[in-house]
């Protein structure tokens, strides 16, 4: 049970001043009757809480995709510079949203912003490798040595050891490979690539375990994930 005026705030939509005035306007009901004290304890996941006749949608967490475009920062508030929850558009903003994840200033793609620490932990975790997916347009053609040392595992140029990774060469004009991971190391792909003596030229994040980036997006747009959509995340 959690207190009616705390449960409405925490959807984004109003302050907790704005569920004060509401509430004393006779403005909100719970379970169709008009309530005078915000302090009054309900079950979120049960009540009806409606502002104005409009039933709220309670939410414990939210999860959203965004189409990082580059010169975006991947924090959720920068003094200088945008950050990806700058980009989250009103009806889908609440307190405590943050990137799973973050990807370079330069890194475009698939960022997933939420308001769950456990899941993100989850996805993030390299001990429950779900996978996340790049494609990067390198300076030169991948090798079969560089597949192959993908696949045992890269030495990166300081010492660090990653975990075993897949590189897929992509046909193009330009040289370019898939890479999948399921660490998150500073800049590990540029890294990775970095130490077979290649390097990355661009760079962008199309996939999170099975969730394909939504391309319909267009950049620096966000949408909702669907319940299904984030099983696929957590499926290996
Ligand atoms: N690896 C990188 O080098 N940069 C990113 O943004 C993500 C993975």
């Amino acid at each position: 049970m959690e207190r009616l005026d705390k449960i409405i705030a925490s959807q984004g939509q109003h302050s907790r001043s704005d569920v004060k005035k509401l509430i004393k306007q006779g403005r909100v009901t719970l379970d169709g009757t008009a309530v005078k004290n915000g302090d009054i304890k309900a079950d979120p996941q049960k009540a009806v809480i409606a502002i104005d006749g409009r039933v709220l949608g309670y939410k414990k967490h939210i999860y959203i995709m965004l189409n990082k475009p580059k010169g975006v920062i991947s924090a959720t508030q920068d003094p200088t510079q945008p950050t990806v929850i700058d980009l989250v558009p009103g009806e889908l903003r609440r307190e405590g949203l943050f990137p799973a994840g973050r990807l370079d200033g330069d890194t475009t793609g698939f960022v997933l912003i939420t308001d769950d620490g456990d899941f993100a932990h989850r996805i993030l975790s390299p001990k429950n490798h779900i996978m996340k997916t790049y494609i990067a347009t390198l300076q030169r053609e991948l090798t079969p040595e560089d597949i192959d040392r993908f696949k045992k595992g890269i030495e990166l140029k300081d010492g660090t050891l990653c975990l075993e990774a897949e590189v897929t060469p992509v046909s193009g004009t330009v040289p370019m490979a898939q890479v999948k991971i399921c660490e998150g190391k500073y800049h590990l792909v540029k890294r990775m690539f970095a130490a077979l003596g290649n390097k990355v030229l661009e760079l962008r994040r199309t996939k999170m375990g099975e969730l394909c980036l939504d391309e319909t997006l267009g950049e620096g747009q966000c949408r909702e994930l669907s319940a299904q959509e984030l099983i696929l995340i957590e499926k290996k």
